[in-house]
């Protein structure tokens, strides 16, 4: 029987289970009430409220700007649309780097004051005095490698990550020590699909793919992106599922025409 009939709620629990029985994982991000109801109802495993909100909700060009309390916004709105899917939030950028006091206490409030299950950092070895004190108190960590939205002004480009031997090394280590000290799924993004294949087949926990390949125990895409509400963007290993876009522009269109024309509202839409 699949888990998606045995249990109701996924749980960090469920998602090892998918990866034992070789049951793909699918999340994808959700950031409001109306999208994340129909991601839930559609039966979407992971919703991950991502700091990519700073990027398709308010419009930054990084992920860096949005703050603590525009994640917890988003999630609260999210954890209200859900009853199936697990919820993973984003802890943004300077929240949790450099400072794992201050790490905790901002996931507590991701916890606190949203109702999600889990939490999401970027990164390795750097950040694991974070993860180790989220861990301790009992809230779930997802780990973040590969191309690391948050680090861009350190990367500077947003090419394929780890294509060297000494970047993928430090990948896998990265990879081993976030199991290690208790993460319950990594997110492996923009790396070479052999690289995603071999860090998946090493590790118990599960890995969630953006761009790593189909040997990844899940995948995510962003919302906006897969359904064509963006334009713009268009990395290889984005497939875009709908043409929201023109869906849209077209019934706006239709509606302006519609108002000017005095068409709208007719006898049957008026009291
Ligand atoms: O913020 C986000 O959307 C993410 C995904 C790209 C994995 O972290």
């Amino acid at each position: 029987m699949s888990v998606h009939n045995s249990v109701r709620k996924v749980t960090t629990h469920v998602l090892y289970e998918m990866k034992l029985k070789g049951e793909k994982i699918a999340m994808l991000t959700g950031y409001d009430f109306s999208m994340a109801r129909i991601l839930d109802q559609a039966g979407v495993d992971i919703i991950l409220v991502g700091d990519s909100a700073s990027n398709v909700m308010a419009g930054f060009e990084t992920t860096l700007p949005i703050t603590l309390d525009n994640m917890i916004y988003h999630a609260a709105s999210v954890v209200r649309a859900t009853s199936r899917a697990l919820i993973v939030v984003d802890l943004p950028f300077g929240t949790y780097q450099g400072n794992s006091k201050k790490a905790l206490a901002s996931a507590v409030r991701i916890m606190k004051e949203t109702g999600a299950s889990a939490v999401k950092l970027e990164g390795g070895e750097e950040i694991i005095d974070s993860v180790e004190r989220i861990l301790s108190a009992g809230i779930p960590v997802m780990g973040h490698l590969g191309l690391t939205p948050q680090a861009i002004h350190k990367f500077g480009t947003y090419v394929v990550r780890a294509t060297d031997n000494e970047e993928a090394d430090k990948l896998i280590k990265d990879a081993q020590k976030l199991e290690k000290t208790g993460c319950f799924g990594i997110v492996l993004e923009k790396i070479p699909a052999t690289l995603g294949e071999k860090v998946s087949g090493m590790l118990r926990i599960p890995t969630i793919g953006i761009g790593a390949g189909n040997k990844t125990d899940g995948q995510v895409l962003v919302v906006h992106d897969m359904l064509g509400i963006t334009q713009e963007f268009s990395p290889r290993f984005l497939r875009r599922y709908h043409n929201l876009n023109a869906e849209i522009s077209g019934a706006v269109k239709t509606y302006i025409e519609d108002v000017r024309s005095g068409d709208f509202p007719n006898d049957r839409e008026q009291y």
